[in-house]
Formats: structure tokens, sequence, C-alpha cells
């Protein structure tokens, strides 16, 4: 008997969106990683952070493939992007990442329309909503450089902007309180 409840191409497609959060979360990782290198801290933190949840939500669509009795094919990682110049650089970067992965999460939607595959449909709701967030957020950060003076901003600014994102959860926090285990 059939158990499996996704279609090939959807079980291809999902796949693929694990591989693309696994790779958000490299990128994130290295950014997170070149800050610390620069001496900023707090950014580096809030980096690091947002790593963590990329990772999660990998292991939400993996979850869900496993659920729906189709199988999880997991594959490599390209490598992260070569290293921001500077912090306007690393937020623009961020910006442009997070709609690359928008559009790779349109077009999950988009096959599961296709398919009228409504149960995927349903669960892709919630990225839906989590890319405005990030979107959104990673908008906010360009705001804060722009204010500053972007690849002008003062050390002082630039300062305050680390010591600024340190604790920084912003509008990010529903996504953080999402784990695999606790959608
Ligand atoms: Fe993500
Ligand atoms: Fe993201």
């Amino acid at each position: 008997m059939k158990t499996n409840r996704l279609s090939e191409k959807m079980t291809a497609i999902l796949n693929s969106q694990v591989t693309e959060e696994a790779f958000a979360s490299q990128i994130y990782l290295s950014y997170a990683s070149w800050a610390s290198g620069e001496g900023y801290t707090g950014i580096a933190k809030f980096l690091f952070r947002h790593a963590e949840e990329e990772r999660n939500h990998m292991t939400k669509i993996l979850e869900y493939i496993l659920n729906r009795g189709a199988k999880v094919s997991i594959s490599a990682i390209a490598p992260p992007p070569k290293n921001p110049t500077d912090i306007c650089d690393c937020f623009e970067k961020i910006f442009n990442h997070e709609v690359k992965n928008t559009t790779a999460i349109y077009a999950v939607v988009k096959k599961s329309m296709e398919e009228e595959d409504w149960a995927t449909w349903n669960f892709m709701q919630w990225f839906v909503k989590e890319q405005t967030e990030e979107e959104s957020f990673a908008m906010g950060l360009l705001d804060k450089i722009k204010i500053a003076g972007k690849d002008k901003a003062s050390s002082n600014t630039l300062y305050l902007i680390d010591k600024d994102l340190e604790h920084t959860n912003g509008e990010l926090t529903a996504a953080q309180d999402v784990t695999a285990t606790k959608p």
C-alpha cells in the first residue's frame, strides 16, 4: 500500500528547500564569524543566533517530508559567498539572500497550488509569513546603517549599532521560538 503523500516533484522541491535553509544557515555562520573577527561581537552574536534559526527552518521542512511518508535526501551545501567588505555590505548581502530565499519559498507554494496539494500549501504558509518578517528585519538593518552614513559610518555609530544588536531578537522572536518539535 502506498503511504507516500507527496508527489515526486513535490518531494524534490521540498528537499531542495531543506538545502536552501541549510545554505542560509551557513551564510549566517560565515558572516557571524567574519563580524566576530572584525570586532563586532554584538552583530556576531545576532548572526550566530540567526544561523540557528535557519537550521530550525531546515529541520521543520525535513520533518514535514518524513511525516508525509516521503524520503528525505540530504545533499551537499554550496560554500558561502566571500566575506562582506564592511557592515553595510554585510547587511545588504543578508537582505539580498533573504529575498532569494523568499523566491525559493514561493516556488514551493506555487508547486503546491499546481498540484492541489493543500497540506503542503498550508504548511508553507508559515514560511511565507516568516520570510515577510525576515525581509522586514533585514530592511531594518539596512535602515540603521543608512542613517549611520552607510560605508562612511563613524566607528562611534558602528559601535552603537553593534551594542544594539547584541540582544536584539526583533521581529525574529517568533521564528526563534520555533523548533522542529515545537512548530
Ligand atoms: Fe529560513
Ligand atoms: Fe532567513
